[in-house]
């Protein structure tokens, strides 16, 4: 895991610009989304680059790098360099020849889904149903939506860092060492509740690889150490230990929490933005608002370690 390791330690979230060898980093968001400029991506981030990359997301948890033209290779690699990247059990919307590398869409060709359609229909982070959620996420924007010169298809995020230390002392002593259960099966039940389903049901075989898994409520960031809130409206399912209704009630209370305004950065798409995003620090949900307009992304994911409790 020690491909995650930034060079330099953290340093306060607060700086609004960062520069260094020529690269600059400008903050979007409340503490977290920061565009980094100076870098192009090609086949490979030299040294500097890379090292600037890392603390940029070490710092701001969501970077953007905007006008970027790369190919499907170019993307993969530039991905394999921050981690080890995952294949997605959906791999029928692999990118050809790029088994790493996924399809975000609602085009079809001959009526058929060329992507995945409900990406990030309820807040979450990626793979928290799995015992090593994804560290990273890296996406690409292909073909973005517009109607009548507005951008549509936000990407919204959320810090999980700043939304924990807003909570209250009697709170954060509450929830310090809870785990909580993170279930796929119970997501697209979830979603199918919200009518927005558009997946084919888990064969028997998908849904033995799926087994539900409890990480902390709490989770202690694996690079800088902040304390991030670690349950997620998508896929967190019950506080284990809890009875039901006392359940219930604290997940519904830590979600509002996250969802509070001042903590979100919503991304306005470009094509040619490629955006990554620390998948412990931020969660994140999309915003479906553009119906039949044409929206293509690419994204990979990379393994990250056994989430650790503070
Ligand atoms: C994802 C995701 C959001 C979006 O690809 O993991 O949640 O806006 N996508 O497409
Ligand atoms: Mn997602």
């Amino acid at each position: 895991m020690n491909q995650f390791i930034s060079t330099h330690p953290a340093k306060s979230n607060n700086t609004q610009t960062g520069r260094a060898d020529g690269f600059e980093t400008v903050l979007l968001g409340p503490g977290i989304g920061a565009q980094i400029k100076g870098i192009q991506v090609g086949d490979s981030l030299n040294v500097q680059e890379l090292a600037f990359v890392r603390q940029a997301l070490n710092d701001h948890s969501v970077i953007i790098l905007r006008d970027q033209d790369i190919t499907p290779f170019q993307q993969t690699n530039f991905a394999k360099q921050l981690g080890d990247l995952r294949v997605s059990f959906y791999n029928r919307y692999a990118v050809p020849d790029q088994p790493e590398l996924s399809v975000v869409s609602n085009i079809k060709k001959d009526g058929v889904a060329i992507g995945i359609e409900d990406a990030g229909m309820l807040w979450h982070t990626d793979a928290s149903y799995l015992k090593t959620p994804d560290m990273y996420t890296v996406l690409y924007g292909i073909e973005i939506p517009h109607r009548e010169g507005k951008v549509l298809g936000n990407t919204l995020f959320t810090s999980s860092w700043g939304a924990y230390d807003a909570l209250s002392n009697a709170m954060k002593a509450k929830i310090a060492h809870l785990r909580a259960k993170h279930s796929f099966i119970d997501h697209l039940a979830k979603k199918a509740k919200v009518g927005n389903l558009k997946r084919a049901p888990l064969t028997e075989k998908q849904k033995a690889e799926l087994p539900d898994v409890d990480h902390p409520i709490v989770r202690k960031h694996p690079f800088n150490g902040r304390p991030c809130l670690f349950v997620t409206e998508g896929h967190t399912s019950e506080v284990v230990g809890m009875p039901r209704q006392e359940s219930d009630e604290l997940l519904h209370q830590l979600w509002e929490q996250l969802i509070n305004p001042v903590f979100i950065y919503a991304h306005s798409w470009r094509k040619g933005d490629l955006i990554v995003w620390d998948n412990c620090a931020v969660h994140h949900l999309a915003v479906f608002d553009y119906g039949d307009i044409p929206r293509k992304l690419h994204r990979a994911g990379m393994i990250g370690p056994v989430p650790v409790g503070i």
